[in-house]
């Protein structure tokens, strides 16, 4: 059943691929646009929604933080994204003109289902993005949009993660295709690279084999972080959150902007830190800035694990260590970019012992409070 792989978690990000192509699977038209009728919420709430509130929890609500970065963008509606165990029981503003998302694997997540019940009775819409046909959180949400990742059967989300963010661009382009914005050349560029991805994500998969020898190399180490910028951010959170829960390792992501506050004093002599690295084409000034936090943390001691696209030369001189991602539409890049932090998270806790799928403490679906 693990189809010749050692653990399912080795199956299912070698799946991610099939998953990515699956989730898109009838939702792009021959002309390139987007077909989401199954998603039966009138155009009208559609075009008439003022915000949108996304819920989830853990590497979830990482795919809700990605999320926000091309809701905003492509549709210039106010985005926010809101742990679902803390959403409630802060009196949100919410009414029916706005548009909540919940986005749960499982579809079973007790914080999650709260939140949206409690979004409901408010009069808000909530819109499900889940993988599992049927469950509880889209049998008691407003429409539903399916993730295709297949079951996911490792505690640590992988495919479903790809898949989520997957939905969530959908989602993001939807909307901006049917209220019509500004950046309709760019959403129509972007279905049709979102529709290339999988074949990307697949060549990502295929280059592995050095990321699993430095993970190897460093599972004696007590602590890795994680520094993103932009949706690199929230990549930072998820290459952490795996780290955590496979290795039981202290890990951390932050916002490379936010060092200079605080974190740049955890850097010492030979502490490992990955940076994601946003693309030097269309994000040219964050990548300037990686950059030099980049030189910073090198010149405090710091091996530099460098996440950088395909041609990106700038990062050469400063990564002790280099990953090739390709080159995508600067929101996109999550889908290649988390790719080597799951090999990453897996292979350092083979090395050192742990049972990757069925990591200490923790359950596949958290249907308490
Ligand atoms: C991390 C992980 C969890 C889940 C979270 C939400 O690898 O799997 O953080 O993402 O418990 O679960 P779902 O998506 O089922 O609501």
């Amino acid at each position: 059943e693990k189809g010749g792989y050692d653990y399912f978690m080795l199956k299912e990000i070698a799946e991610q691929p099939k998953a990515v192509a699956d989730t898109l699977l009838g939702r792009i038209d021959a002309s390139g646009s987007l077909t989401l009728d199954e998603l039966r919420i009138p155009h009208g709430v559609l075009r008439e929604a003022q915000k949108v509130v996304i819920v989830a929890c853990g590497t979830a609500f990482h795919a809700g933080l990605i999320a926000k970065y091309a809701i905003e963008h492509w549709t210039r509606i106010p985005c926010e994204v809101e742990l679902a165990s803390e959403f409630r029981y802060r009196d949100p503003i919410l009414d029916q003109r706005t548009l909540v998302i919940a986005i749960s694997q499982s579809g079973e997540t007790m914080d999650t289902l709260m939140a949206l019940r409690h979004a409901r009775e408010q009069g808000a819409k909530v819109l499900a993005i889940c993988n599992t046909n049927g469950s509880t959180i889209p049998r008691e949400s407003d429409a539903v949009l399916y993730t295709h990742a297949g079951p996911e059967v490792a505690v640590a989300s992988t495919k479903a993660f790809l898949t989520q963010l997957v939905a969530c661009y959908l989602v993001a382009l939807y909307l901006g295709q049917v209220r019509g914005t500004k950046w309709g050349d760019e959403i129509r560029a972007v279905i049709r690279d979102l529709s290339q991805i999988a074949g990307e994500v697949d060549r990502v998969l295929e280059t592995m084999e050095p990321v699993r020898e430095l993970a190897r190399s460093l599972s004696r180490k007590n602590t890795v972080l994680f520094l993103g910028r932009h949706v690199g951010y929230p990549v930072a959170l998820e290459g952490a959150l795996k780290l955590k829960e496979l290795a039981y390792m202290h890990a951390e992501g932050f916002a490379a902007g936010e060092l200079k506050h605080g974190p740049i004093a955890l850097i010492e002599n030979d502490l490992p830190v990955v940076i994601v690295v946003p693309s030097p084409r269309s994000r040219s000034v964050l990548h300037d800035k990686i950059v030099s936090n980049i030189q910073e943390i090198r010149a405090r001691g710091a091996r530099t694990i460098v996440i950088a696209e395909e041609g990106d030369e700038a990062v050469e001189p400063y990564a002790d260590h280099l990953i090739r991602i390709p080159a995508t539409p600067a929101l996109l890049q999550p889908l290649v970019a988390t790719v080597p932090l799951q090999v990453f998270a897996c292979e350092l806790a083979t090395a050192r012992g742990n049972e990757v799928d069925q990591p200490r403490n923790l359950a596949k679906s958290v249907t308490v409070e």
